[in-house]
């Protein structure tokens, strides 16, 4: 029988481990019925990822589902998420990834979600997610997965948001629970305004050379 070294069993620990406690939150992200958002959409919008989810390089952090999220299920998969997959692809940043929302459910009509439904949802799910991967950058993608992260880390470190807010947030970095965060145009910002593709992209591939640090 072969047998398998100390280390190599608490690695299968903690990938055990990693997997276990997020699929934990996604079965509860899957049932929740804290806010109204849950009663118009078709149904959960949960994250998913590729590689190692030990190991991941890119957490991408959007607002919230679409009607494309909210039929299929997945996020940023319609026509925004179709640009950042092509963008990614071109970047070579396609392994160890992992994508979500702020929210898991859509919102009527597309709108913005509410500070309380972000509230609600960051509290029981985002922040749960990102405490279990500890991925090795954050990437919010537009301004309201900034806003919201940038609210929370400044509140748990007593510090006042109103002149952080008030400034323009793209290409900004700060941290949250330790983890670099960099903030960037929203796909869907870049299908309206093609002229910042090479922001995005440059934004996109200034996480990549962090990385290979
Ligand atoms: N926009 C988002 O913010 N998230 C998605 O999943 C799709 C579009």
């Amino acid at each position: 029988m072969q047998s398998i070294s100390f280390s190599e069993n608490l690695i299968n620990k903690a990938y055990a481990d990693t997997c276990q406690s997020l699929s934990r939150i996604k079965s509860k992200a899957k049932n929740c019925k804290e806010c109204n958002l849950c009663e118009t959409a078709l149904q959960t919008v949960n994250s998913v990822h590729r590689g190692d989810i030990t190991k991941i390089d890119y957490f991408l952090l959007g607002e919230a589902p679409g009607k494309t999220e909210d039929t299929i299920g997945k996020p940023f998969v319609g026509k925004a998420g179709v640009l950042l997959q092509g963008l990614l692809q071109e970047l070579e940043m396609t392994d160890n990834l992992y994508v979500t929302n702020v929210v898991k459910h859509r919102p009527p009509h597309n709108r913005k979600p509410t500070a309380e439904e972000m509230s609600i949802c960051g509290d029981l799910f985002l922040k749960n997610e990102i405490n279990v991967i500890k991925p090795k950058t954050i990437i919010c993608l537009g301004r309201t997965a900034a806003e919201y992260l940038i609210t929370a880390s400044l509140k748990s470190n007593d510090i006042p948001e109103e002149p952080y807010l008030k400034r323009s947030l793209r290409g900004r970095s700060f941290t949250f629970n330790h983890i670099p965060v960099l903030c960037t145009w929203h796909p869907a910002y870049i299908l309206r305004n093609p002229e910042k593709l090479e922001e995005l992209k440059g934004d996109l591939n200034s996480a990549k050379e962090f990385i290979k640090k």
